[in-house]
């Protein structure tokens, strides 16, 4: 099968209810939480897609049990740190950063040594910010530039640690609070606030955690040593993937969609506030908390109008994987929007900030970037006509989906490569565009 799509034409009058797949963020979390349950614990609803994929092999190379019955997951732990780890294991986290870097949280009482490797685009991203926390509660790790590939070796010995955590990013502080459950005593974090999924799967979980909010920072103390039951879970849809429809709804004529049950966490939802504030009416109903997290069912509309955005950069964290797809309204909204402080979505699955510049400015948008700091000078009128052709982007799935975004609202003939970089967070993609009437071949 080729491994590319074709798109010829703009989407538009569409009204539709969908959901999206469930959420990868989430999924993760609940694997790995089950892993480190006692007994049997049942996850429906759980994305299948490779990076959770990922997560349950890992799981079971380090001697968790797993089956699915009638789209159930039922994981089987043995407490915490209830691993069974082989000599010479070898960890692939494939594409997965949040794997890659929570599962380190999970094995620093390991008495053998375990081998952690990924994918092309995991072994170019940076594991310092781990490491460094790793080491200091007694762990040992090798790795060369801390690039995967990377040894860890654990501890008896831990010791809980005070630390601060300053660049926002949810992977090191939850890779820091699975290490400090295996840790005696309170393990003390003060985190620049970051998605908060494991904080509140620990509290659904009944586990001693406490949170104190302040402006901008958490401070988080976990008390480890203390076992937690098995659980049954619902995974809820996934903003991050319904941003992408959320854009396409935004941008196509005389169009409406309902996205149902997707996760609302005040810490995912930057998309909403922005857009929002660029004019699009994005509303959030049927609200409820669900296992500690809210959901909603969100519904939106096309709009014609939508004016530049000053992006609030106290919003970078809760939209960190969806700038992507807000620079493309910005490109079609009047005037310039301004975003700052976007350093760390070089820190992803590709190098997202350099690659979004260099996208917009294929589409014929002006763009300044001052350090992190980027402009981008919209126009209303702008609509495509051209043949584009999109590759050399690391497999990165959200670069994909921003290709066939911008190909299904403004036009042009687009051949988009790498079509199997969805499999990554959402394998329905392009069945669900199909299902809403787009034509990709
Ligand atoms: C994630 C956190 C974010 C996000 C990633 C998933 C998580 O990364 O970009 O896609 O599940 O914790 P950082 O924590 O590195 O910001």
């Amino acid at each position: 099968m080729t491994n590319h799509i074709i798109i010829k034409n703009k989407l538009s009058n569409f009204n539709k209810k969908i959901r999206v797949s469930a959420d990868k963020s989430i999924s993760i979390r609940s694997v790995l939480f089950a892993s480190q349950a006692v007994g049997t614990s049942k996850i429906s609803n759980l994305l299948e897609s490779e990076d959770v994929l990922n997560s349950l092999k890992t799981i079971k190379k380090l001697g968790i049990d797993y089956s699915k019955v009638g789209g159930v997951y039922k994981i089987k732990g043995y407490g915490l740190n209830g691993f069974n780890i082989k000599n010479k294991t070898i960890l692939n986290a494939g594409n997965s950063g949040t794997l890659a870097r929570l599962i380190l949280g999970l094995l620093v009482k390991s008495k053998t040594e375990v081998k952690l490797i990924g994918d092309k685009s995991l072994s170019k991203r940076d594991f310092s910010r781990v490491i460094k926390p790793l080491r200091q509660f007694g762990v040992n790790i090798k790795s060369k530039n801390s690039l995967l590939p990377l040894k860890i070796l654990g501890t008896e010995f831990l010791r809980p640690i005070k630390y601060q955590e300053n660049i926002g990013s949810a992977q090191v502080k939850s890779c820091i609070i699975l290490s400090a459950l295996n840790t005696p005593g309170i393990t003390e974090i003060n985190s620049k606030s970051s998605r908060n999924h494991t904080e509140l799967f620990l509290k659904f979980l009944k586990y001693p955690i406490k949170v104190i909010k302040k402006s901008g920072y958490e401070k988080i103390l976990v008390r480890g040593l203390k076992q937690f039951s098995s659980f049954e879970y619902e995974v809820p849809g996934d903003i991050s993937s319904a941003s992408f429809f959320i854009v396409l709804t935004l941008l196509s004529k005389n169009s409406k969609i309902i996205i149902k049950k997707v996760n609302v966490n005040k810490s995912r939802i930057g998309i909403i506030s922005i857009l929002n504030l660029m004019g699009a009416k994005i509303k959030l109903k049927r609200k409820m908390i669900y296992n500690g997290e809210e959901i909603a069912d969100i519904h939106v509309k096309s709009i014609k109008n939508l004016s530049a955005v000053n992006c609030p950069p106290k919003l970078n964290s809760s939209a960190i994987d969806e700038f992507l797809i807000i620079f493309l309204v910005a490109a079609k909204a009047r005037g310039i929007s301004k975003f700052k402080d976007l350093g760390e979505m070089n820190k992803k699955e590709s190098k997202r900030l350099n690659l979004a510049i260099k996208f917009l400015k294929l589409i014929g948008i002006k763009v300044v970037r001052i350090q992190n700091d980027i402009n981008i000078y919209g126009n209303p009128d702008l609509i495509l006509s051209k043949k584009f052709e999109m590759k050399n982007f690391l497999k990165d799935h959200r670069i994909f989906f921003l290709s066939c975004i911008t190909a299904l609202t403004l036009g042009g003939e687009w051949k988009i490569n790498d079509r199997d970089s969805i499999n990554t967070s959402f394998p329905n993609f392009l069945k669900t565009l199909r299902m809403i009437g787009a034509k990709i071949n």
